[in-house]
């Protein structure tokens, strides 16, 4: 798979491109790439943001920059490139990213993720260039950056050679499983601390009970909804 990723701060991915499970995965055929906007703006002195029309806060990524950075990048009109890649615009009011949604990705063989910055994009980037507005979730971040780190992280997680070969095959089973539920819960040793024992069927041996135990656990979480303790 191949993931270009526009953004006006390529340096904030590089704590995420030291990842264990990305680094495999950049071993096993990714080709992940980044875009800064600045490189290629037609504008003077680096602008790439302006104010917006009719007033209020903030400032607006240009269309006239991301057309810019997408035609160096690609060679061709900008138009056309969404009929041959997915084109990801990061704004909170997109698309929901959920599990299904992440799979539709990893389907694709090429991902284009488009960050902006202060209040946004002009919307005609949105309207024109993009496939897919894609938010994280129902609040608002200062930057599409954190979003993208978080979709190419369930992206890339996902991809052949990115998780080892038994974790894998563990989350496979898993899934399956649990039917879209979430996980049940974890314990390591110590198997007694402050009084607090983990759970005897998980120290009993039994695979067939402990299996049983865990499906009961993730479908009372998914009735429950898990969260808060206060
Ligand atoms: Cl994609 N961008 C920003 N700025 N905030 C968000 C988001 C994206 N998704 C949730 N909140």
């Amino acid at each position: 798979m191949k993931i270009d990723v526009f953004t006006l701060f390529p340096e904030a991915f590089e704590w995420f491109e030291g990842q264990r499970h990305v680094r495999n995965a950049l071993g096993a055929g990714l080709e992940l790439a980044y875009v800064n906007y600045r490189d290629t703006t037609p504008l003077t002195g680096g602008q790439v943001d302006d104010t917006p029309f009719g007033g209020g806060a903030g400032m607006v990524l240009r269309v006239d920059v991301v057309d810019a950075a997408l035609q160096e990048r690609y060679r061709l009109d900008p138009e056309t490139l969404r009929h041959r890649r997915r084109v990801l615009v990061m704004t909170p009011g997109g698309r929901q990213l959920d599990d299904g949604f992440v799979d539709e990705l990893v389907a694709e063989p090429a991902l284009t993720v488009l960050c902006g910055r202060y209040e946004g994009f002009d919307e005609r980037i949105v309207e024109h260039y993009a496939s897919d507005a894609v938010s994280i979730g129902p609040y608002v971040l200062a930057g599409g950056e954190l979003a993208a780190m978080v979709v190419c992280d369930a992206v890339i997680r996902k991809l052949p050679g990115s998780l080892g070969h038994a974790e894998s095959a563990w989350e496979e089973s898993f899934s399956a499983a649990l039917d879209g539920a979430p996980e049940y819960p974890h314990y390591t040793r110590p198997a007694d601390f402050r009084g607090w024992r983990v759970p005897e069927v998980l120290l009993s041996g039994h695979h067939a009970r402990i299996k049983e135990w865990r499906l009961a656990q993730s479908r009372a979480r998914a009735e429950r909804g898990s969260g808060g303790n206060r």
